[in-house]
């Protein structure tokens, strides 16, 4: 038996790198998962990843409230409501403070703060008490490294939400945590390490004290545990997932 046998559990942007190692692992454990994210044809192949017994592919924005919505109603026709709810879609683009224009704030902002609060505003009604949310911020979210300003602001707001909303939902036994991955090998890290930021991939290496970029699997076994019973006292907290990056 798997430790979330017969559960319900939805992960956002489950299609690609963090989210999709989430919802193989959660699907492992014997959830079923709803898994979302803009583009159809990359989330079809997550489900076939996944296993196509284990998983619906629910094509949406975690920005706007209508596709919340629809992910949402299909989760209800399930009738089983809804046990692990991973937000951990986001978007991430770089911009110095001098850079940073109306644009790139607003979209950091609406997708990743916005869109993240209405993600779980909107799972509410649906939460099963004893569920558990995870949000997925970033040891970026601590630091201070050039060009990541609204984005590692944005994340900060993410470990901040996990705390007052642990509070709100604690009395119906609904755990809320946050994860804080350190460089992990995505297609989101490649856009940042292919993109206009000071960063290669072997100069993120250097950062991390275990010498070696983490893997999406890892990130998944923390939500993995956050998700099941295994973590049944563990309330509005943030655990690290990066190899020592911001520990030294
Ligand atoms: N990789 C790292 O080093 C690292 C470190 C710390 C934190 N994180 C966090 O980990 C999470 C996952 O990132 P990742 O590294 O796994 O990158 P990724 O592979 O690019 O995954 C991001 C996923 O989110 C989806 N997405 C983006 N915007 C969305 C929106 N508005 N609505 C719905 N889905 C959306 C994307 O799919 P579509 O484009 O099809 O929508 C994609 O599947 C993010 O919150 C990121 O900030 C990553």
């Amino acid at each position: 038996m798997g430790q979330l046998e017969g559960k319900t559990a939805v992960v956002t942007g489950g299609g690609t790198g963090i989210g999709l190692a989430t919802a193989v692992r959660l699907a492992a454990e014997g959830a079923h998962v709803f898994i979302t994210g803009r583009r159809k044809a990359v989330l079809d192949a997550a489900v076939e990843t996944i296993g196509p017994a284990g998983a619906t592919a629910v094509v949406g924005d975690i920005s706007d409230l209508d596709d919340l919505d629809r992910l949402y109603d299909t989760v209800r026709a399930r009738g089983r409501g809804l046990d692990v709810l991973f937000a951990n879609a986001a978007t991430a683009s770089f911009a110095t403070l001098r850079q940073t224009t109306e644009e790139h704030v607003d979209e950091t902002f609406h997708v990743n703060v916005r869109g993240t609060l209405f993600t779980v505003q909107k799972a509410l009604p649906l939460l099963n008490d004893g569920a558990s949310v995870i949000l997925n911020s970033s040891v970026r979210a601590d630091d201070g490294v050039a060009a990541f300003g609204a984005y590692a602001a944005s994340k900060a707001a993410i470990r901040s939400f996990a705390r007052t909303w642990a509070n709100e939902l604690k009395d119906r036994g609904i755990r809320v945590n946050a994860i804080s991955p350190g460089t992990i090998d995505t297609p989101g890290l490649d856009a940042v390490a292919a993109g206009d930021t000071p960063f290669t991939r072997s100069q993120f290496v250097e950062g991390v004290p275990l010498g070696r970029i983490g893997r999406p699997e890892e990130v998944a076994n923390v939500a993995a545990f956050l998700a099941s019973e295994q973590s049944s006292f563990i309330l509005g907290a943030n655990l690290y997932v990066d190899g020592g990056e911001n520990q030294f």
